[in-house]
This record gives C-alpha cells, sequence and structure tokens, in this order.
C-alpha cells in the first residue's frame, strides 16, 4: 500500500511556503479536508496555492507579505490549521477572523493566544478564548523565551512561526520533545534554527526577520493513518502487508514501538531519507499480541494513536495501561473518554483512571456495539478497524469526518479486503 501524504507536514509546507519568496512545489501533499482548508487560507492571505498535475504550487509572498483576507478564515476541523496560521497572522499587520466547525470551536487556543499576545497579537474579543476569534497581528512582534507549558508541537510551532516576525531570537523550550517538523523544514526553507539540549530540555531558537526561499518538497506518508493499517494486519489472522514510503521521524513512532514490544511483528525496511524527514517501508503480519504498559513520556511520540492503540489491545493478552493522556481530552473530540466508551459499547473491559486508560485485553472483542464519533475522525477509523476482527460487525455513527485527514480509508481498507456497510437506522 502507498498511503497519502502526512497531514503535519502538508499543512507546514503549504505555509511555510506561503512565507517565502518564491515558488514552493509539493509533491504528495495530503488532499484532505483540513489541508485543503489551509490551502484556502493561505490563498486568502495572497499566497496562492493551486494544483498543476500532481504538484501543488505556493506562490510565497515572503515573510511579512501576506495581506489582509477578504473575509473570515474557516478551518473546519483542524486544529494544526488553525494554530500554526495564528502565529502567521501575529507577524502580520492584518486582522482576520478565525472559524471552525463545532469541534474546533470546543477546542482551548489559550495554549497559543497566551505566548502571542506577549510578543503583540491582539485579540479583538478580550477574555475569549475559543473560535470564532478576530485576531490583529503586528510587524513589530517582539521576541520571547517560552517554556511550553503543555507538550505541543502546535503551540511550539505557532511561536516559532512568530518567531520569524520578531525584531530578535524567539526560543521555545520543550522538557517533552513533541513532533520537530517545524524545525526540520524551516531549516530547510533557510531559516535560522539553533537547537541546543541543556538539563533535560530542548532549547528552539529562531533568528527574527528571517529570510525563507522557496523550495520543492516532497511529502512521506502518514505514519497516524498507516496506523490504522497497520492495526488491521496485526488483527486480522493471515495478514501480512508492506506500506511504503511511511514517514519514521523518531517523534512520530511511538506506535511502532508499542506495538513491536506486545510481539507485533512490524519491521521498518529500506530506510531511507527524503526532504529531510526519515522514511521507510513497514512491513506488518498479523500476530499474537500481549498487553503492555505504555510510559507516559511516550505520549507525544503517538498522541494521535491512542484511540486505535486502545481498540486492538482488546485483541492482546492481558492488560494494557496506557499513561500520561491528559493531552487527550482535547483533541478532535474527548478522545479519551470517547475511547473507553466506545470500547465498552463493545463488550471490552476498560477504566480511565485520572489520566490513563486501561484496557483488559481478552484476545477477542465482541463487537456489536454502536460507537459515538463526536466529529473525531480517529475515532471513526480506530472502531472501524477493530470491526475487521470483532466477533460482530461495529457500528460508527458518522464517517464523514474520516475526510478530514484520510479520505482514501474505506477505499484502502477494501482493497485489502475489508467490508463496509451502512447500517440500519437504529
Ligand atoms: C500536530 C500536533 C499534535 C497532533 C496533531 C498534529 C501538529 O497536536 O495531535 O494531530 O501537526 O503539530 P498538539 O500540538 O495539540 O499536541
Amino acid at each position: 500500500m502507498r498511503l497519502p501524504g502526512d497531514k503535519s507536514i502538508s499543512h507546514r509546507a503549504l505555509i511555510f511556503g506561503a512565507l517565502a519568496t518564491g515558488t514552493t512545489r509539493i509533491r504528495g501533499l495530503l488532499e484532505a479536508e483540513d489541508v485543503v482548508n489551509t490551502a484556502r487560507a493561505v490563498s486568502a492571505l495572497g499566497a496562492a496555492a493551486e494544483k498543476h498535475g500532481d504538484v501543488w504550487e505556493v506562490k510565497g509572498r515572503g515573510p511579512g507579505g501576506l495581506r489582509q483576507p477578504a473575509g473570515p478564515l474557516d478551518f473546519g476541523n483542524s486544529g494544526t490549521g488553525t494554530r500554526l496560521m495564528m502565529g502567521v497572522v501575529a507577524g502580520h499587520p492584518i486582522t482576520v477572523e478565525m472559524t471552525g466547525d463545532a469541534s474546533l470551536s470546543r477546542r482551548p487556543m489559550r495554549r497559543v493566544l497566551g505566548p502571542l499576545m506577549q510578543m503583540g497579537l491582539q485579540v479583538l474579543e478580550p477574555g475569549k478564548e475559543t473560535l470564532p476569534l478576530t485576531l490583529r497581528g503586528c510587524s513589530d512582534l517582539i521576541p520571547i523565551i517560552y517554556p511550553l507549558p503543555v507538550p505541543s508541537a502546535q503551540v511550539k510551532s505557532a511561536v516559532l512561526l512568530a518567531g520569524l516576525h520578531a525584531a530578535g531570537e524567539t526560543t521555545v523550550i520543550e522538557h517533552e520533545a513533541t513532533r520537530d517538523h517545524t524545525e526540520r523544514m524551516l531549516r530547510y526553507f533557510g531559516a535560522d534554527v539553533r537547537i541546543v539540549d541543556k538539563d533535560g530540555a530542548r532549547y528552539i531558537t529562531v533568528k527574527g526577520d528571517a529570510e525563507l526561499s522557496g523550495r520543492d518538497i516532497v511529502v512521506p506518508g502518514d505514519p497516524s493513518s498507516a496506523a490504522f493499517l497497520a492495526a488491521a494486519a496485526l488483527i486480522v489472522p493471515g495478514s501480512d502487508i508492506t506500506i511504503e514510503g511511511v514517514l519514521v521521524n523518531p517523534t512520530r513512532t511511538g506506535l511502532y514501538t508499542t506495538l513491536q514490544e506486545m510481539g507485533g511483528d512490524i519491521a521498518f525496511l529500506n530506510e531511507r531519507e527524503e526532504g529531510g524527514e526519515p522514511i521507510a517501508d513497514v512491513r506488518v503480519r498479523a500476530s499474537e499480541l500481549k498487553g503492555v504498559r505504555v510510559p507516559a513520556e511516550r505520549a507525544p511520540s503517538m498522541i494521535d494513536e491512542y484511540p486505535v492503540l486502545a481498540a486492538i489491545s482488546a485483541f492482546a493478552k492481558g492488560k494494557t495501561q496506557m499513561d500520561g493522556l491528559a493531552e487527550l481530552k482535547v483533541k478532535e473530540s474527548d478522545r479519551l473518554q470517547a475511547t473507553a466508551t466506545g470500547l465498552e459499547a463493545n463488550g471490552v473491559s476498560v477504566r480511565i483512571d485520572g489520566d490513563s486508560l486501561i484496557v483488559d485485553g481478552k484476545q477477542r472483542m465482541r463487537g456489536g456495539g454502536s460507537v459515538a464519533t463526536h466529529l473525531d475522525h480517529r475515532i471513526a477509523m480506530a472502531f472501524l478497524t477493530a470491526g475487521l476482527a470483532s466477533d460482530k460487525p461495529i457500528v460508527v455513527d458518522d464517517t464523514s469526518m474520516i475526510a478530514t485527514s484520510f479520505p482514501e480509508f474505506q477505499g484502502m481498507m477494501e482493497t485489502l479486503g475489508a467490508r463496509f456497510e451502512e447500517a440500519p437506522e437504529q
């Protein structure tokens, strides 16, 4: 199988392309709703993003060169698009209204607005911390040194993007490594980025008044989408699949480490580098799994993969305990609760204990339950994947959100032998 492009890298390629001088050409861009909304947003800000043949081209406006959009920017379901673009807007003397769907309009924005306001961003609805929001940026941001209070690549990226437009050096300090695509891609575009590891923390510094140049980018396959195929292969007897060209950046591969610890037969083959990111072909064969304890420190490197891990933990022998899941509560839905409720509905014994999720693996799942997806694509895909091996089919209440990240999900699963049916009205 060959998967569509990584969502995190796709957003960044469009955004950095918009800030660069000259044209950026992107191959393998993920054409899912979240990313298409970011493409529309950069176009509305004056950096036209268009597809020509297989390649997306972004006509960059150079740092500080974006212009006032004619109307609100709608980010749909995407926290990444919204929060990264807040960092961009901060550095421009423009006023922008940002909107999103019901899920996005519930998600916390203070974590990004806080540091950006220290740098000079204005929020025109004082005290409001959820979308819709109207932001006014400025061309002389103040550089800051910002220790991340939550392990979030979106917050880190927003501050670094604003830092590109500040007069001086902006530093983000992280105590837990989060995905580092922003740092890698900023360097690739020619920005001055310094990374220093000191006393167990990472200091990431970007120089302001940066000059970025348009580049050619090839987007690797999304490991968070590959996770559903890998999980399916592990739990469906006789499976043996290879997923080609998957991003295997260590800040993203926590799930694969965990599945190997559970006894999963998973191999990274043909490891290589493409556009500054490590990639590999991932071979997965059906395996007998055993329960494990997943340490809290690993959470940032697999934060989007807990719903599917929890789902397939039911097929393992023994208990799987996943620690340090506080951030799961503020994703597209409260994923901690949505995952536990969905598992319970399908006959799995599961418990939430503070920020931990504990699944009692019985090497099978009864299924037959209906899962509330709460506008969350990964809840829908995780439970449909579990349904491939459950005793009875699993019903999810909404599949439309899958198009936000992985529109090819159903088609690819069908190629591998899955069967989907529209459930009768209940
Ligand atoms: C992302 C960061 C993560 C992740 C999201 C994509 C990114 O969010 O859950 O799907 O591209 O920076 P947080 O920064 O909120 O952890």
